[in-house]
């Protein structure tokens, strides 16, 4: 309960790189998430590249301007043609990481792509896909934005949920 409860969503993060140690925990937590028929279709890309993230921010109009100031990101990347349930599957190792992030003494955000548009009314996930150089047939669901927080927001309170 205290990881779920202290777990927020952080926008603002210190310029400090993260431990390379802490980036690989943090993707094992995501391969230890279940999913359907265990088929594990995810694929998880590390971006850091300033140039990337400057990239990503400007994907969505709105809801995601701050993947450019954050030290890094986890692109959290589903195969459709391996699994009908790659969006619960991603979901699930998504969330899973940005718990172990928050274990780890970090901050993450969720930053939406799939379903979502770029300004000029395109497709945010073929615009990701292009970013990165992702081959078709696979799905962008989120980045997961991760780094040391520069702001503090105050733990859920276990009472405020029954
Ligand atoms: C499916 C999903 C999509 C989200 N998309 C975005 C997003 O695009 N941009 C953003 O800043 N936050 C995004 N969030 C974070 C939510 O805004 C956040 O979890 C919610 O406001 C609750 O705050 P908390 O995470 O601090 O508990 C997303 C979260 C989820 C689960």
């Amino acid at each position: 309960m205290d990881t779920l409860m202290g777990r927020r969503s952080i926008r603002k993060y210190q310029d400090k790189t993260v431990e390379g140690e802490k980036v690989r925990t943090i993707l094992a937590a995501g391969r230890m998430a279940p999913s359907g028929k265990n088929k594990k279709p995810w694929e998880f890309i590390v971006a850091e590249d300033r140039d990337t993230m400057l990239k990503l921010s400007q994907v969505k109009p709105k809801g995601g301007l701050f993947v450019k100031d954050a030290p890094m990101g986890i692109v959290v990347v589903g195969d459709e043609e391996k699994s009908d349930t790659w969006v619960e599957d991603c979901s699930i190792a998504s969330t899973f990481m940005q718990l172990e992030a928050h274990n780890q003494g970090l901050g993450s955000c969720w930053v939406q792509f799939r379903g979502r548009f770029t300004p000029e009314g395109g497709d945010a996930e073929v615009r990701v896909r292009e970013i990165l150089g992702i081959e078709e047939g696979r799905r962008v669901l989120c980045v997961i934005t991760l780094g040391y927080p520069n702001e503090v927001k105050p733990p859920y309170k276990e009472e405020d949920y029954y």
